[in-house]
């Protein structure tokens, strides 16, 4: 499509002037045709100033979705083989739920610019406004059991801890087990669904979801939720830091499939900020005290209770003492 590689062009040159005849020449088409172009970017969100006889410059704030501005960025071997961005959907894990998973090949990713039923676990809603956060769905198709499955969540966890790292420069935390903190507040979540064949009760496939808060918090979530741009004053970045959170997801993916588990699961531990601290256990509709001490070799966080007892919690929820 003329608009995104108009926006590619632009995105390779962010904060320069680029004149209408250079674009309309490099893409081939009419300097009219490039004008157009621009405005429909300019509709969808995108902030290019034109100067007058000057020509068009992507302005440093712009945050468009662009998939040739996330290929720059990428360097993974599968995920984001392909990508297809939508601009609003209810869900990017129901969307690639829906879509014929079979024939998608390993790595398919969906990212949308916003999601008007985004959902996070326990059936809760994930608020996804347009333009406002990283709204992200992966295919994988991973030869594992289905009690391996915490493992997914638990290589995406460090994956977007680490692209937030590389691309924004932000130290996060992972409250066990989905949820990736900074100064106290939730930046992002992780919705893994993992599908089983009835045959073989193995994994089928799975799908990774990612929802990062980039872009303004609505007052309504500003108590216990933050975004990059709340945390660091950046905006701009969603094109670089999907590219950096697939890329991330691939490295922690292969050291998963070569049987890694020790190295994953050190580099989540040292992120996991509740070790050591009292902490609520809450299981369906029962909720008892404990602290919490590390991870079992599974991945499941492991709880001593007031009476002296470990349990290793496969699923539920935690919350801190303060929450
Ligand atoms: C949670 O906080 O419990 C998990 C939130 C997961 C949100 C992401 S956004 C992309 C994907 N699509 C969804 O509907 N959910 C996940």
């Amino acid at each position: 499509m003329l608009q995104q590689k108009v926006l590619a062009l632009l995105e390779q040159r962010r904060g320069e002037l680029i004149t209408g005849g250079e674009i309309a020449r490099r893409l081939g088409v009419s300097r009219t045709a490039v004008w157009k172009a621009v405005n429909r970017l300019r509709e969808d969100g995108s902030e290019i100033e034109s100067v007058r006889n000057s020509g068009y410059r992507l302005l440093d704030s712009s945050d468009g979705l662009s998939e040739p501005a996330i290929r720059a960025g990428l360097t993974a071997r599968s995920m984001g083989g392909q990508i297809e961005l939508r601009k609003a959907i209810p869900s990017t894990n129901q969307y690639l739920k829906a879509q014929d998973t079979a024939v998608l090949p390993e790595g398919y990713t969906v990212i949308a610019d916003e999601q008007t039923g985004g959902r996070g676990r326990m059936g809760r809603p994930f608020y996804s406004p347009a333009r406002q956060g990283l709204y992200l769905s992966v295919l994988l198709k991973p030869t594992i059991a289905l009690n391996e499955t915490p493992f997914l969540t638990i290589c995406a966890a460090v994956a977007v801890c680490n692209a937030l790292e590389t691309v924004c420069g932000i130290d996060a935390g992972i409250k066990w087990v989905n949820d990736i903190f900074c100064g106290g507040k939730k930046l992002c979540g992780i919705l893994t669904e993992a599908f089983v064949s009835a045959e073989m009760q193995a994994v089928d496939y799975a799908i990774v979801g990612i929802g990062i808060n980039t872009g303004d918090v609505a007052p309504e979530v500003a108590e216990l939720a933050t975004s990059v741009l709340a945390v660091t004053g950046q905006r701009g970045i969603r094109n670089r830091l999907a590219a950096e959170v697939l890329n991330q997801l691939d490295l922690m993916y292969i050291d998963f499939a070569n049987g890694h588990k020790s190295t994953i699961l050190a580099a989540y531990t040292g992120r996991l900020f509740i070790l050591g601290k009292p902490v609520q256990v809450v299981q369906g509709s029962q909720t008892y005290p404990a602290v919490a001490e590390g991870l079992d070799e599974n991945g499941a966080l492991l709880v001593r209770r007031p009476d002296g007892t470990l349990q290793a919690l496969r699923s539920g929820e935690i919350r801190l003492q303060e929450e």
